[in-house]
C-alpha cells in the first residue's frame, strides 16, 4: 500500500542533507506496508531568491527499497546538502503499483510539466482518472505515466493557468481539483509558484499532521472554515497580500514562529518528531502559509464538528507499526472490511446493478463463447476456486473446473483453444501456477490472470485479469486475499451474467449481499474475544477437524490450511457428505471438531452430519447462523454469524478460522508472520 510523508519546516535552519535524512527516515517507517518504488520532491538548487519564477523543485524517484532512494539522492552533484535552508517544503512517497508497473517515471511525485510547478503524492485510486486525461490531453497536456495519479498534477496545472485572478490560493486551486476527482485520495501539494506553503487533503484515505513547535502551540484546537456563497476566504482574499493563508483566523495552528510539520498516511512515520498529531477528515483542506496551518471546507454538513482537535499520540513507535496489532497477519485479518471495499471500489454501481472489470470487458464477449473455465491456483488461491465454483456455474451456466496448479501439469490435462483459463495468485509469481499458465497459452486457451500484484509475471502474461486491489499482504499465510479473491470471482459471475434475465433476481439479491458486505465483516471480527477463549482451550490439541459442504467447505478446507501453516497442528478440511465413508471414524469424545452449518441448501445434510458426530460423543463448535436454535442446542460451543447471501457467506465463515488458527499459533508460541518452512511466494516449482 502507498505511504505519504511530508515535512515542513518553518524558519527551522536545516541542512538540505538533514531535510533528506527527515524525508528518508519518514519512508522508512512506512515500508512495512509494503511498496516497490519511491520518490521525493524538495526544492531545487537555483532556490535562491523570493522570486517565484527562480524557483525549481528537483524531484528524485527510484524502484526498490527506500535505501535506494536514499543512494541515489547522495549522487545529485547539483544539490549542496550543507546548505541551511530555512523554511521548506519536501514530499515523499512510496507507491504499491495499482495502475502502471513499478518503475520510476509510475512511481510518486507526480508532476504538472516539465517545469515542476506543481508536484503531488496520492494514496488512494482515482476511479475518474480516465475521463479526466481524455479531457488533459484534449487540451494538450503531456502524460508521461501509466498511473491514474498523474491526473491530478495536470488538472492543477490547468486550474491554474486557467485561472480568473492571480489571487487565486493554492488552497483554492487544490478545492477546485478534488471538485472533479472521483474515487479515493489522500494528496499532498507542493508548488514552485507556492514555495514553502503546503496543502493536503483527503477523501476516502487516510491523512494525518504532526506540529512541533520550541514554543507553546497557539491553540489546541483548530477551527474549520466554511466556503460558501460569499465565502469566508474570498473576503480574506481581498484584504490580505495577494494570497489568503488565514491568518485572521484566531484558532489557526502557528503564529508565524518556528514550526515543524509533519504530513503522513500512518501516524507511524510521525510518533518520532512530535506526538501532536492532528486527523484531517474526508474533504477537509489544509494549508499551511507562513508558517501557519488552517483548514478548509467546502460547505458544512449538519452534524459536523468545526473544529479539528490537536490529539496527543500515546502510542510507541513498535505499536503503530502493526497499527496496534501485534502481527501483520492479524492486522490484515482486521482490514478485511476495507479491502473488500477497496475490491470493489469503482466497480460496481449499486443504483443500476452493474459490474464493470476494466481488465475483461474487451474479453468478455470471447468469454461468454467458451466451452469451459478453468480456474487454476494453489493453496489459498485455489480455495477461492472452490469458494466460487459453484456461483460460476450458475451465473456463467458453462462448466467450470477447479484445478490445484500442480496436479493440472501432472495429469498433462487437456487444453483447448475454445477453454477460458483462470490463474488465481495473490503474488503473481507462483511458480506452478505460472506454469500452468505457459501451458494453457500454448494449447491457445484465453488466459485470465487474478493478482493482487500489479506488475507480477501472471498479470503480465495472461491476456487479460482483474487486480484485486486487497492492499499488500505480509503475512505468510494469506487472509484478505483470500476474500477479495472470491469477491473479484463473484463480481465476474455477476458481469457475466447481466443480460440474463431469469438470472437478475438472483443478482440483485448478491449485489445486496456485496454493499452490506463491509459492515458484516465488521460484526463478525468483534467475535475475536470469544474466538480467544475458544483457541485457549484448544491449543494444546494435537488435531483439529473442520467439516462442512457445499459454498461453506472452502471455509473447511482454507480453515485447516491457516491452522496447519501458522500452528503446526494436524488439521484437515472434511466435506461433510464424506463424514460417512471415512472420517467419522476419527470422531470421539476427545477430537476436537469444528462444523460449519448455514442456513444454505445444504442446511438440513449439515445437521444430518451434525447427528452422526454427536451420536459418536463428539463435541462440535459450531459455526452456525445467529440464532439458530435447532443447531445450538446440539453444539458444544458456537460461534454465531451474521447471514447473508449463501455464495458470500464464505466470506464471513472464514474470519473465525482465521482469528482461531491466530489465536493458537500465538498461544503455541509460533511467529505468526513467517511459519517455519513456509514462503510467501514459492518462486520454485
Ligand atoms: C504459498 C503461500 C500460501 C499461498 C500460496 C499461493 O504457499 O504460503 O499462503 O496461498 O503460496 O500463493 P499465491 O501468491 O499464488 O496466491
Amino acid at each position: 500500500m502507498c505511504g505519504i510523508f511530508a515535512y515542513l519546516n518553518y524558519q527551522v535552519p536545516r541542512t538540505r542533507k538533514e531535510i533528506f535524512e527527515t524525508l528518508v527516515k519518514g519512508l522508512q517507517r512506512l515500508e512495512y506496508r509494503g511498496y516497490d518504488s519511491a520518490g521525493i520532491a524538495v526544492d531545487g538548487p537555483d532556490k535562491t531568491s523570493t522570486d517565484i519564477t527562480s524557483n525549481t523543485i528537483c524531484l528524485i524517484k527510484k524502484t526498490g527499497k527506500v535505501k535506494a532512494l536514499d543512494e541515489e539522492l547522495y549522487k545529485k552533484d547539483t544539490l549542496d546538502l550543507d546548505a541551511e535552508l530555512f523554511t521548506h517544503f519536501g514530499i515523499a512517497h512510496t507507491r504499491w503499483a495499482t495502475h502502471g508497473e513499478p518503475s520510476a517515471v509510475n512511481s510518486h511525485p507526480h508532476r504538472s510539466d516539465k517545469e515542476n510547478e506543481f508536484v503531488v503524492i496520492h494514496n488512494g485510486i482515482i476511479t475518474n482518472y480516465k475521463e479526466l486525461k481524455a479531457y488533459l490531453i484534449n487540451k494538450g497536456y503531456e502524460f508521461e505515466s501509466e498511473t491514474d495519479t498523474e491526473v491530478i498534477p495536470k488538472l492543477i496545472k490547468y486550474v491554474y493557468d486557467n485561472r480568473e485572478s492571480d489571487n487565486l490560493s493554492f488552497s483554492k486551486l487544490v478545492e477546485r481539483v478534488i471538485q472533479q476527482l472521483e474515487g479515493a485520495f489522500a494528496l499532498v501539494f507542493k508548488s514552485r509558484h507556492f514555495p514553502s506553503e503546503a496543502v493536503c487533503t483527503r477523501r476516502g484515505s487516510p491523512l494525518l499532521i504532526g506540529v512541533r513547535s520550541e514554543h507553546e502551540l497557539l491553540t489546541e484546537n483548530i477551527s474549520i472554515q466554511y466556503n460558501s456563497g460569499h465565502s469566508k476566504e474570498g473576503v480574506i482574499e481581498k484584504n490580505s497580500h495577494n494570497r489568503p493563508d488565514c491568518s485572521d483566523s484566531i484558532n489557526s495552528v502557528g503564529d508565524g514562529r518556528a514550526v515543524e510539520y509533519y504530513f503522513a498516511s500512518d501516524a507511524s512515520a510521525i510518533i518520532e518528531h512530535t506526538n501532536k498529531v492532528l486527523y484531517l477528515e474526508d474533504n477537509d483542506i489544509a494549508a499551511v502559509t507562513g508558517g501557519k496551518l488552517s483548514i478548509h471546507r467546502m460547505s458544512r454538513k449538519a452534524g459536523e464538528d468545526p473544529v479539528r482537535a490537536i490529539q496527543t499520540l500515546q502510542m510507541e513507535m513498535q505499536q503503530i507499526m502493526k497499527g496496534n496489532f501485534d502481527a501483520f497477519m492479524q492486522k490484515e485479518i482486521f482490514e478485511q472490511p476495507e479491502s473488500v471495499v477497496n475490491t470493489m471500489r469503482g466497480r460496481i454501481c449499486f443504483d443500476s446493478n452493474k459490474v464493470v472489470l476494466g481488465g475483461l470487458k474487451d474479453h468478455l464477449k470471447e468469454i461468454k463463447r467458451c466451452r469451459r473455465l478453468i480456474m487454476i491456483g494453489c493453496g489459498t488461491s485455489f480455495y477461492a476456486t472452490v469458494a466460487t465454483r459453484q456461483i460460476l456455474e450458475e451465473l456463467t451456466e458453462l462448466p467450470v473446473m477447479v484445478e490445484l496448479a500442480s496436479d493440472f501439469l501432472d495429469r498433462n490435462t487437456p487444453v483447448y483453444r475454445d477453454d477460458v483459463c483462470f490463474f488465481i495468485s495473490q503474488s503473481g509469481e507462483t511458480a506452478d501456477t505460472l506454469m500452468a499458465l505457459h501451458y494453457c497459452k500454448n494449447r491457445g486457451a484465453l488466459t485470465v490472470g487474478i493478482t493482487n500484484t500489479v506488475g507480477s509475471s501472471i498479470c503480465r502474461e495472461t491476456d487479460c485479469g482483474v487486480h484485486i486491489n486487497a492492499g499488500p499482504e505480509i503475512g505468510v499465510a494469506s487472509t484478505k486475499a483470500y476474500t477479495s479473491q472470491i469477491v473479484s470471482l463473484i463480481m465476474f459471475c455477476l458481469m457475466m451474467s447481466e443480460d440474463r434475465l431469469s438470472l437478475q433476481n438472483r443478482r440483485t439479491e448478491i449485489l445486496n449481499g456485496l454493499r452490506v458486505l463491509p459492515e458484516m465483516i465488521k460484526k463478525v471480527l468483534t467475535l475475536d474475544e470469544k474466538i480467544k477463549t475458544i483457541a485457549n482451550e484448544l491449543y494444546q490439541q494435537r488435531s483439529l477437524l473442520v467439516m462442512g459442504r457445499g459454498f461453506n467447505y472452502a471455509t473447511c478446507l482454507e480453515g485447516a490450511l491457516k491452522i496447519k501453516e501458522i500452528t503446526y497442528m494436524h488439521s484437515e478440511g472434511i466435506l461433510a457428505g464424506e463424514l460417512k465413508h471415512g472420517p467419522l471414524a476419527l470422531i470421539d469424545k476427545d477430537m476436537p471438531v469444528i462444523m460449519v452449518i448455514m442456513k444454505d441448501s445444504c442446511y438440513v445434510k449439515c445437521q444430518n452430519a451434525l447427528q452422526q458426530v454427536t451420536a459418536r460423543s463428539g463435541r462440535p463448535i459450531i459455526l452456525c447462523c445467529q440464532d439458530d436454535h435447532e443447531v445450538i442446542k446440539n453444539a458444544y460451543k458456537t460461534i454465531e454469524l451474521p447471514q447473508t447471501v449463501d455464495c458470500l457467506q464464505g466470506i464471513l465463515s472464514i474470519i473465525p478460522l482465521q482469528l482461531l488458527s491466530f489465536h493458537l499459533a500465538v498461544l503455541r508460541g509460533y511467529d505468526v508472520d513467517c511459519p517455519r518452512n513456509l514462503a510467501k511466494s514459492v518462486t520454485v516449482e
